[in-house]
């Protein structure tokens, strides 16, 4: 799942761990003295509505199967009764996250493209904010603090917080970055009861304002979002999916999300 690649790997994947150890709980399993595998959860939100967002778990290929995964989450979702993650589609996982009470709803689609292939749409426009505005204006709009996760894709390589305005208004508010193909729309939420029409506009409006160097961006989107069949239309294409699982399926609306595969 998670964030950069290459030569900015050793920049932003421990940041990475850094925020999840500050803002999230990671546990190791250890065998014989050996670790042989981890996993990570992050809270969304606060009370009786808190998601727990399993953001990480990974074992050793030679102890997959052998219920390292089982132990690691046991201990993460215990006290935790809504939950949710973007499952990779390795066998293990999704029978795994099922008899943990989250069943699959929707692929979670990377698509790249060129960006010049984009218009923005009429009555749009984007410009740069604080972190902490954008984190604001979400909040505002969903009850929900992601402040601390959109300073943390802020200082991402080429990260920045943008809000995208409809004739003046804020109606999308997120943060764009990521280290070379990774480059893209990290997390974008929109104005409640936003219709489909503008659910999608808000992502070719940021999309197109991008300028990385080759053209290249990329987006994670639900399949089921409004700008899939214009991105697809506009040659851009699907990489790979993971699967979204949760507890509950309103926990996160595919019509108007842009979540971070990482992060949600
Ligand atoms: C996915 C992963 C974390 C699971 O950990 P693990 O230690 O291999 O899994 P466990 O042994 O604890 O549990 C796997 C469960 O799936 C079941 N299972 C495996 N293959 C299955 C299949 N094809 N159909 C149904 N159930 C299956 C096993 O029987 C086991 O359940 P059980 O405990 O009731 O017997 C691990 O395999 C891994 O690291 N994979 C590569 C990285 C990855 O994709 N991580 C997931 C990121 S979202």
């Amino acid at each position: 799942m998670a964030t950069g690649q290459d030569e900015d790997w050793d920049e932003v994947y421990p940041a990475y761990v850094r925020h999840l150890m500050a803002h999230g709980t990671i546990l190791v399993a250890e065998r014989d003295g050996a670790v042989t595998g981890f996993g990570a959860t992050l809270r969304i939100g606060s009370g009786r509505q808190a998601v727990s967002m399993l953001t990480d778990l990974f074992v050793d290929p030679a102890a997959h199967g052998t219920g390292t995964g089982r132990a690691i989450l046991g201990h993460l979702w215990s006290g935790e009764p809504r939950r949710m993650t973007f499952s990779s589609l390795h066998a293990h996982a999704l029978p795994l996250y099922t008899s943990f009470g989250v069943d699959a709803w929707w692929p979670l689609l990377y698509l790249r493209g060129d960006v010049r292939q984009l218009r923005s749409p009429d009555g749009w426009s984007v410009w740069p904010a604080e972190a902490d505005r954008v984190g604001l204006v979400e909040r505002d709009w969903t009850g929900i603090d992601r402040t601390a996760e959109h300073r943390f894709w802020a200082g991402w390589p080429n990260g920045a917080a943008v809000i995208a305005s409809l004739d003046g208004e804020p109606a999308a508010a997120g943060t764009v970055g990521g280290a070379g193909p990774e480059y893209g729309i990290s997390h974008l939420a929109v104005r409640p009861d936003s219709g489909d029409e503008a659910a999608r506009d808000a992502i070719i409006a940021v999309l197109s304002g991008l300028e990385p160097a080759d053209g290249q961006a990329r987006v994670c989107l639900p399949a089921p979002h409004p700008a899939v069949r214009p991105l697809l239309s506009a040659g851009w294409r699907v990489e790979e999916f993971d699967l979204h699982m949760a507890s509950d399926l309103g926990l996160i609306d595919p019509r108007t999300s842009a979540p971070s595969p990482a992060l949600a």
